[in-house]
């Protein structure tokens, strides 16, 4: 297992290097399982769970065990659901293991008659932290009406960090405008509002010690940043955001300090200036192990269901923040990231490949070859076979299926990978990027004799497929 971290208490030595290569790809369809859709979690946020578990324990857990422990961490996804354009519909959360394979768990907040969750509501960039003295999951988030003119935060607090939620209300931060807004919760238990106040600037304000109110104001910037997240790195603290641009990406910016009360260090871009932060805003910032993950959203205005996740290892040293572009890469809880594996292509349009029930290739300007194989699904069952697909490891990885759907709304079809099958999305490919990506998690075997099958899901078309992507280790 990827995230899987090995502890080894009394002594004992056992170096079990993963040699997984699950794979992040940013701006891709991510299939979530439980619904086989793009994940919606936009503008979201994470928190994380670690259970104990004793491999070879020669005591019980109760207290210090002697033997094996593995530390089993599963990762909480909560964010947006856009599947039906700007307004409320849920708040959603999924869980994973590894980052890259994601089960939708289940709706935290879900669409009421009225209020503010209700029909034509704004509920954005939903955020979670759980508080120690009341045993209790705190989520805020931004509320306004259609027109953004409310501007104001609510909260909701939950027993379980992907179970229901109790909306309690929502109100203006101490008086202020609140649109775009984060969480901050210290090592001493303190936990902050990071809020955009349109009139004044961007703001920490204290929560109060059950974290469902403020209490002060701890910083206020003049400039004006909204998306705001901070990352606490060896006693820096690290606030990211965007310039205010609405849907449209701009050259985000960070701040450091050693104090949340400043002072702060001028705002500055952490991604080479001009790449409008390689085409996304910020939602979130997470650590993983050594490394530390940025969460973006790339928005499709237009589509906002088919907006996508730019997730990017950045580098904090010292005071400075540097964010690095992947078209794909590994991270781990135990080791550095590491790039995109060594891939090999197999052209869709192969003669080495079987089309079969209508399934014909098409000439497709932006594939790789100027062709895509096209009609797999339908009423016939077109299907596309790749033969012969090689893996040098007998591992678990991701395969990207590179594809074009012209559509406003998802595709998808039946991936079927050595006898066994799943159901993949494919959202449109109209984000400016052709083709794109779709992301395949799979176990291969070593040898060339893997056989990959992309076929139709209920009767209805499934992408155009320019290429595979396929790991060789
Ligand atoms: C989508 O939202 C519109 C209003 O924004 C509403 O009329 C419609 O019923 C919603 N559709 C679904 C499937 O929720
Ligand atoms: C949103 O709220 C503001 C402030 O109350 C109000 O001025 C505006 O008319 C409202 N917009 C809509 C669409 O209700
Ligand atoms: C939150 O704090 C404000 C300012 O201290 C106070 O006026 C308000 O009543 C508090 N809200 C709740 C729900 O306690
Ligand atoms: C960020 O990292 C890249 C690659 O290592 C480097 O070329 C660039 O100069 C760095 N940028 C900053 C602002 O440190
Ligand atoms: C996979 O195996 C082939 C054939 O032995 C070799 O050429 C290639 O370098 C290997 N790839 C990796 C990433 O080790």
């Amino acid at each position: 297992m990827l995230l899987k971290k090995t502890l080894v208490v009394a002594g004992l030595a056992l170096a079990q290097r993963s040699l997984a290569s699950l794979q992040i790809v940013p701006g891709g369809s991510w299939t979530a399982s439980g619904t086989n859709q793009h994940v919606q979690a936009h503008g979201g946020g994470m928190d994380m769970d670690q259970s104990i578990r004793c491999v070879s324990c020669i005591f019980e857990l109760t207290s210090l065990p002697l033997g094996i422990i593995e530390i089993d961490s599963v990762y909480y996804w909560i964010g947006e659901n856009k599947l039906n354009g700007s307004s409320f519909q849920s708040v959603n959360c999924y869980s994973s293991t590894n980052l890259v394979e994601w089960t939708f768990v289940g709706e935290l907040l879900s669409l009421e008659s009225s209020g503010d969750l209700g029909p034509n509501r704004i509920v954005e960039r939903p955020k979670v932290i759980y508080n120690e003295a009341t045993s209790t999951y705190v989520m805020w988030m931004h509320i306004d009406n259609s027109s953004y003119g409310e501007a104001k935060t609510g909260v909701a607090t939950g027993s379980s960090v992907c179970g229901k939620y109790n909306y309690l209300g929502s109100f203006q931060p101490l008086g202020f405008q609140s649109r775009d807004m984060g969480l901050f919760k210290d090592d001493d238990g303190s936990a902050y509002l990071l809020s955009e106040d349109r009139p004044n600037g961007l703001r920490i304000d204290r929560l109060t010690d059950d974290y469902t109110n403020v209490t002060s104001n701890t910083y206020l910037w003049s400039e004006h940043i909204e998306a705001p997240a901070i990352y606490k790195q060896d006693g820096v603290y690290f606030m990211f955001g965007s310039q205010l641009t609405g849907w449209a990406t701009n050259d985000n910016k960070y701040s450091a300090a050693t104090s949340l009360s400043g002072p702060w260090s001028s705002w500055a871009n952490f991604a080479p200036t001009g790449t409008n932060t390689y085409n996304s805003q910020t939602a979130f910032i997470l650590g993983v192990g050594p490394n530390v993950m940025y969460m973006g959203d790339r928005w499709l205005s237009s589509n906002l269901m088919a907006s996508t996740y730019i997730w990017l290892p950045l580098t904090l040293s010292g005071t400075s923040a540097n964010l690095t572009n992947e078209d794909s890469w590994v991270i781990s809880q135990q080791e550095a990231w590491t790039t995109s594996p060594t891939q090999t292509a197999p052209e869709a349009e192969s003669s080495s490949n079987t089309l079969s029930n209508g399934a014909v290739t098409l000439s497709c300007s932006g594939c790789s070859g100027s062709k895509s194989v096209g009609y797999i699904g339908g009423s016939s069952d077109g299907a596309l076979q790749f033969n012969g697909i090689t893996s040098n490891a007998t591992t678990k990885t991701t395969v990207q299926v590179r594809y074009e759907n012209g559509d406003s709304t998802q595709r998808y079809a039946t991936v079927t990978v050595n006898g066994n099958s799943q159901i993949l999305s494919f959202i449109p490919s109209t984000n400016g990027i052709t083709p794109f990506s779709s992301t395949l998690n799979v176990e291969l075997n070593a040898g060339a004799a893997n056989v990959i099958t992309i076929s139709g899901y209920e009767g209805g078309w499934g992408p155009d497929v320019d290429r595979l992507l396929v790991p060789e280790l």
